[in-house]
């Protein structure tokens, strides 16, 4: 791949309008949302989706989230059944990605859907990704900006990190406040949590006023994201560890002695937005076993759990 000179944006005016500039050019720039750093690209223009995916190096078949304004921006796009109206009134902007039908007319790139007929979208909850979308006025597709199958960026270092040489811009906004994905919902045929992520699903099982199915029950819609190995640090990763074995180095959580705690006091908000952090600290330092406290499974738990358990699944090379 050819290298390319990443420009650093600022989160201002000035900034955003080049930032705007580069992606009107089938550019590729890396963003703050509320969850985790996004990488940018028109999601009209195949071209730039394709170098997104080569930049990425995701397999192909992985589709990406479209990020838009508001809700009416979104209505271009995508058809809101009641259901999927009522949560982004109740959650938008925020961490909830809604799977929608596809409009015939919505001009969005097949290759940003990989070919399936429904679209995942969402209003990001942030300053600086909302005057982004102001100043490029048009839907952006952003997968979080890590290499496949690495740890998703927290911050705009993270992003330079892996991604220098290969995307054009970064827009530094600072630290994601949220620190882990939007949490991902299909409404048809009946609404199915299909990636937990920060939004908890108990807040969109309460709006719904049902319990939300699950990717894989029979008759629900499956992601085709859920890799499993999909957020692997270079370790291997043992959870739930009460005791440590030799060689193995603790990610903590609650009162527990470890070199890396996601939180002393047992919060899981703050767990979740140190997660990817933690990860990317244990790589630098070379952890080759990593050991973690167990974690409670309820609210934001249950997406740190998701994801610890991807990075625990087998995998090789
Ligand atoms: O918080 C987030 O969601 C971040 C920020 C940047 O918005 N984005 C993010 O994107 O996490 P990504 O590409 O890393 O994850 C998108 C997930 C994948 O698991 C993908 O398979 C799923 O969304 N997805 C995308 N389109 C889909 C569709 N039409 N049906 C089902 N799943 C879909
Ligand atoms: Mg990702």
């Amino acid at each position: 791949m050819t290298v390319v000179t990443t420009r650093t944006f600022t989160p201002d005016a000035a900034g955003l309008s080049q930032a705007a500039a580069v992606l009107g050019d089938g550019g590729l720039v890396a963003f703050p949302t509320e969850t985790v750093y996004g990488l940018g690209v028109d999601a009209r223009n195949s071209d730039a989706v394709a170098r997104l995916y080569a930049a990425k190096g995701r397999p192909g078949f992985n589709p990406l989230i479209v990020h838009v304004a508001s809700l009416d921006a979104a209505e271009a796009y995508v058809e809101f059944d009641d259901t999927a109206r009522a949560l982004a009134q109740a959650f938008w902007p925020g961490a909830l990605t809604l799977v929608l039908p596809l409009r015939a007319d919505a001009g969005i790139s097949p290759l940003v859907t990989a070919g399936l007929d429904t679209l995942a979208i969402r209003v990001p909850d942030h300053g600086v990704a909302a005057a982004l979308l102001a100043a490029f006025d048009g839907p952006i597709a952003a997968p979080s900006a890590n290499p496949s199958g690495q740890v998703s960026p927290t911050k705009a270092a993270h992003v330079a990190d892996h991604m220098t040489g290969i995307i054009d811009g970064i827009v530094d906004g600072g630290d994601c406040p949220v620190g882990v994905e939007s949490t991902i919902v299909a409404t048809q045929p009946r609404p199915t949590l299909l990636r937990a992520g920060g939004l908890p699903a108990e807040a969109i099982a309460n709006a719904v006023g049902q319990d939300l199915a699950m990717a894989g029950d029979a008759d629900a819609p499956t992601s085709p994201g859920q890799l499993a190995s999909h957020y692997a640090p270079k370790g291997t990763v043992r959870l739930n560890a009460v005791d440590i074995n030799e060689g193995e180095v603790l990610l903590g959580f609650g009162a527990v002695d470890a070199p890396l705690n996601l939180s002393p006091s047992g919060d899981l908000v703050e767990a979740a937005a140190r997660l990817f952090d933690a990860l990317h600290q244990l790589n630098a330092m070379g952890a080759a076993q990593i050991a973690v406290s167990p974690i409670p499974d309820h609210g934001l738990g249950a997406a740190i759990n998701d994801r610890l358990r991807r990075a625990a699944a087998p995998r090789s090379g």
